[in-house]
């Protein structure tokens, strides 16, 4: 497996100049800690932004990101390294255009492919260039040679932690290996599930001193998203809560963290109280 990385690299970089697209990795060093919602809805509320977004569903084990659209993928990139489908045979269509790629488990392989195999996969993959802004992998949870890979090879990575102490120190783990291997690509932290924004700042200032030791300015606190039952039950639903529950306060965050992604910046939401919350702010100021 010697060079792999920069066999892909070297293949890429003469697409690149053509069009270019963003590659954003989603990741976590714990497990369900919901980058698969997270990136579903980051898709979405990308393409509200007018972005034209693919997903590449990259979690080796369940194919998660096909089922929250509610659809079914029958093929996968295993189909495409195998060279019996091509690139647009195995794409599917979700809401807003957004593009999926489902992945099983034919990710693997793509860390280990042949020579002539790189490069029939590298040339349908140039293909997305044309069709998107932006790639978004939903990597799966820890550091499988194949994560590393996706992370290492990303513009931008996003990682998911929660305010649980043990995603916390899993996040640290992450980070440490992630300075080795990828040391030059962005880290943005998203902090989901927190209860207020006191408690999201409070889980990244944690993380931030935990690992000023060994990493020096490549961290940034991206946003962070409510834990919010509606998420839940979009996921029961398998409508992504974007479309189920626009207006809950979870998809409003995500809507911030996707303004920042595209370079607007808005201030960040905050819970959303429904009507009583508007009525009690409202009485307050009386
Ligand atoms: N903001 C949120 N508020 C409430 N529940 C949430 C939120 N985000 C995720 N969840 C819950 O967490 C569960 C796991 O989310 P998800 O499948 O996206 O995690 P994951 O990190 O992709 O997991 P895996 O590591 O297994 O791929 C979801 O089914 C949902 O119920
Ligand atoms: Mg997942």
């Amino acid at each position: 497996m010697h060079d792999q990385a920069s066999v892909l690299r070297n293949l890429a970089s003469r697409e690149k100049h053509k069009s270019k697209m963003r590659v954003i990795a989603v990741t976590s060093g714990k497990g369900g800690v919901g980058k698969t919602n997270f990136t579903v809805n980051l898709a979405l509320a990308l393409a509200e932004y007018g972005q034209r977004v693919i997903i590449l569903d990259g979690d080796l084990g369940l194919a998660n990101v096909d089922i929250a659209f509610g659809l079914t993928a029958r093929y996968t990139i295993e189909h495409l390294l195998s060279g019996e489908k091509t690139i647009e045979q195995i794409l599917l269509t979700g809401p807003l255009g957004i593009g999926i790629i489902p992945g099983g488990s034919g990710v693997q392989g793509l860390a280990n492919l042949e020579h002539d195999q790189l490069a029939n996969v590298v040339v349908n993959l140039g293909r997305l260039e044309r069709m998107a802004d932006l790639l978004i992998i939903d990597t799966g949870a820890g550091l499988g040679h194949t994560v590393i890979n996706f992370l290492q090879a990303a513009d931008d990575i996003i990682m998911v932690i929660t305010p649980e102490p043990t995603a916390l120190t899993d996040a640290y783990g992450l980070l440490k290996t992630l300075r080795k291997e990828a040391g030059e690509v962005p880290i943005h932290i998203v902090i989901n599930r927190v209860k207020t924004e006191a408690d999201a700042l409070a889980t990244y200032k944690r993380l931030e001193v935990a690992v000023s030791k060994f990493l020096h300015g490549s961290l940034n606190l991206l946003g962070w998203v409510y834990d919010d039952p509606l998420m839940g039950r979009a996921v029961m639903q398998q409508v992504p809560l974007g479309i189920s529950y626009p207006e809950s306060s979870a998809y409003r965050c995500i809507q911030w963290i996707a303004g920042t992604v595209t370079g607007i910046y808005l201030s960040p939401p905050r819970q959303a109280g429904g009507i009583r919350g508007f009525l009690s702010t409202l009485l307050r100021s009386f």
